[in-house]
């Protein structure tokens, strides 16, 4: 069937996904994926990086889309000739001039210098973060998409600790401190390359992790980096190691510059711009968490933070739980009880 996703017209298998992460088939096309690609498209926008590669093609809609939407010139890698045949066919109906390559993407990333590589695969996004951390040239991005979150959010206790050397427990935290374990995990694989890895955007949505980090040489930066990781203390069980630095560029989203075709209410531009609040603190607290502590229903999350912005603190949403507020150091524990209790 056809689909038409941005500005772009594509070839995709009939039954693709629309909810969740899809099923595993040539010319794979997921739905529920396009707040991904759309968010790399504005932060491409925005960074103009020089040569991009979509590493894992599937129907190619996000290689096409970076070429016929903004312009940025794109190579498409892919290594079932099934799937290459419907991203041949996909480019020649766009009219778009990717360049795409039947083969493995880790060959392709030594094969040319790479500003920006998206690594987009079915679950861990692991097995392939070394040869993109190696390969992109410095300064440069890669997007890294992981589908893997139970293994994140620590669920699989044993694949947590086997794929990320970590202990998570799962509760209300479980997408923040996941996203963190993620970011944690590039940056430790790019300190061992002398390469430092800054998160500029993460985010978490539906079945998906995804995180967009600038890769730059230097072993000064990557211990700065590592420094910022750690474990927490959470129910009296410590947790981690996980991130705990910043997540998201307030650079980046203050100058976000997003396409004329995304400018519509509710769009995506708003969604970036929420992720600025992220890093108030590492760690949001969640009403529900305090609400069922204090036997209580939980309230208008606005009131909540209009109150304690009347104390003098900032608070904001997250994205990780509706019910979720981040707050500066400044506000205790104490005073959120006490703005939850005056609703
Ligand atoms: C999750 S899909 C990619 C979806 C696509 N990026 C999008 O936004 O719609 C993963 C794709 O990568 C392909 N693939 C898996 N391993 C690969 C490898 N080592 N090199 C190149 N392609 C690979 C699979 O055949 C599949 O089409």
């Amino acid at each position: 069937m056809i689909i038409r996703e941005g500005l772009v017209e594509a070839e995709v298998p009939d039954d693709h996904g629309v909810k969740g992460p899809g099923h595993r088939e040539s010319g794979f096309y997921n739905a529920a994926q396009k707040l991904n690609r759309d968010t790399t498209i504005c932060f491409l926008n925005t960074v103009r990086p020089g040569l991009a590669l979509d590493a894992f093609g599937g129907s190619g809609i996000r290689g096409i889309r970076f070429d016929r939407e903004i312009g940025i010139k794109t190579v498409i890698a892919e290594n079932n000739p099934r799937s290459v045949s419907m991203i041949q066919g996909n480019v020649a109906r766009n009219k778009s001039s990717c360049t795409v390559i039947q083969g493995d993407c880790e060959s392709v990333m030594r094969d040319f210098l790479f500003s920006f590589i998206d690594v987009d695969p079915y679950g861990s996004a692991m097995p392939y973060i070394d040869s993109a951390l190696r390969n992109v040239r410095n300064h440069g991005y890669i997007g890294v998409t992981a589908t893997d979150l139970t293994a994140l959010t620590g669920s699989a206790e044993k694949v947590t600790r086997r794929r990320y050397g970590a202990f998570l427990t799962v509760d209300d935290l479980k997408h923040e401190k996941g996203v963190r374990l993620l970011i944690r995990a590039v940056i430790e694989r790019g300190a061992q390359y002398d390469r430092a890895a800054v998160p500029l955007l993460s985010f978490w949505h539906s079945h998906f992790y995804r995180v967009i980090f600038q890769v730059s040489e230097g072993a000064g930066r990557s211990d700065q980096l590592l420094e910022k990781i750690g474990t927490v203390n959470i129910n009296g069980k410590d947790q981690g190691p996980i991130w705990l630095g910043n997540m998201e560029s307030g650079e980046i989203i203050d100058s976000l510059n997003v396409p004329d075709h995304m400018k519509e209410p509710g769009d995506v531009a708003g969604f970036i711009r929420s992720l600025k609040n992220e890093d108030i603190c590492p760690l949001f607290t969640d009403l529900r968490t305090v609400c069922s502590k204090l036997k209580t229903d939980i309230p208008k999350v606005s009131s909540v933070i209009e109150r304690l912005e009347s104390m003098g603190h900032i608070v904001a949403r997250t994205h990780f739980s509706p019910t979720g507020i981040k707050h500066s150091a400044s506000c205790s524990a104490e005073e959120i009880e006490s703005a939850v209790r005056s609703n």
